[in-house]
């Protein structure tokens, strides 16, 4: 399996942060954002990467991580989002080509965790299989709407919902086959003008192609003054490297 890293956006819920560099650039203890999504990736595995970027600190990408080989990386190729706030799906509709049929480990650049997806991307088939997290504020994020008798059957994704119908966050982990691209091409763009990676797994639901896991461990994004904070905290907590 490949590994794709959307790392576009603006960022600008962390400016003026981000007009220093890009939000994935910035420090999460002792390393870059960055680092924690390709060591994720690496330890399930995964070597061959596509980086997608977007937005005026591009180039700062190129001087940090290089061709990826000081991370464990055999292979990594850039992307760059000309919309870059075009939305999740827009900016995975570029590693189409990268992909050439095979299925994808997907994971947001601005998303930590501690967690082992190996054995989720050993066993992965078909379909898509997303990760759900438990939280305090599902509000924040897209949320999973669970069957009424079947209580561990999702039934669809809601984004950032006024009403959570659970506290079961959709994290920025995703694995999907190469049916994504379809997907993508065949949704529209919200109403806030982004093409919604929520869309995308919806289909998948009605589909009846997606499965769920729920995500061991720590897990942060950290695309707000307060979860960058935590998960700066949590990682300084473990040590670091
Ligand atoms: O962190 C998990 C959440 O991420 C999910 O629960 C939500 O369903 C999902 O929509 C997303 O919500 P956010 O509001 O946190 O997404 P955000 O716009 O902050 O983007 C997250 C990352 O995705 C960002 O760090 C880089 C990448 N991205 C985002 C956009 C909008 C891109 O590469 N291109 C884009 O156009």
């Amino acid at each position: 399996m490949k590994g794709v890293i959307l790392a576009g956006g603006l960022g600008t819920r962390l400016y003026p942060l981000t007009h220093v560099t890009n939000k994935h650039l910035l420090p999460i203890y002792d390393k870059p954002m960055i680092f924690y999504p390709i060591e994720t990736l690496v330890k399930a595995g995964i070597t061959e990467v596509l980086l997608v970027t977007s937005g005026p600190h591009v180039g700062h990408f190129l001087g940090v991580l290089k061709n990826g080989k000081e991370l464990g990386l055999k292979h990594l190729e850039y992307a760059y989002q000309e919309k870059p706030d075009g939305g999740i799906a827009d900016a995975l509709s570029l590693a189409e080509s990268f992909a050439d049929g095979q299925s994808l480990a997907v994971i947001l650049g601005d998303n930590t965790t501690d967690s082992d997806i190996s054995e989720d991307v050993k066993n992965f088939k078909e379909g898509a299989l997303i990760f759900l997290k438990k939280v305090e504020d599902p509000k924040r994020f897209g949320v999973a709407v669970f069957d009424e008798k079947d209580k561990s059957k999702v039934i669809a994704i809601e984004e950032k919902p006024q009403n959570p119908k659970s506290d079961m966050a959709v994290t920025g982990l995703y694995l999907y086959d190469s049916k994504v691209f379809d997907i993508i091409h065949s949704i529209r763009p919200s109403d806030r003008g982004e093409l919604e990676i929520t869309d995308v797994n919806n289909t998948y639901i009605n589909e009846g192609q997606l499965r769920w896991a729920e995500l061991k461990g720590f897990w942060s994004d950290a695309g707000t003054f307060d979860s960058l904070a935590a998960a700066n905290y949590y990682w300084a907590k473990k040590g670091g490297k």
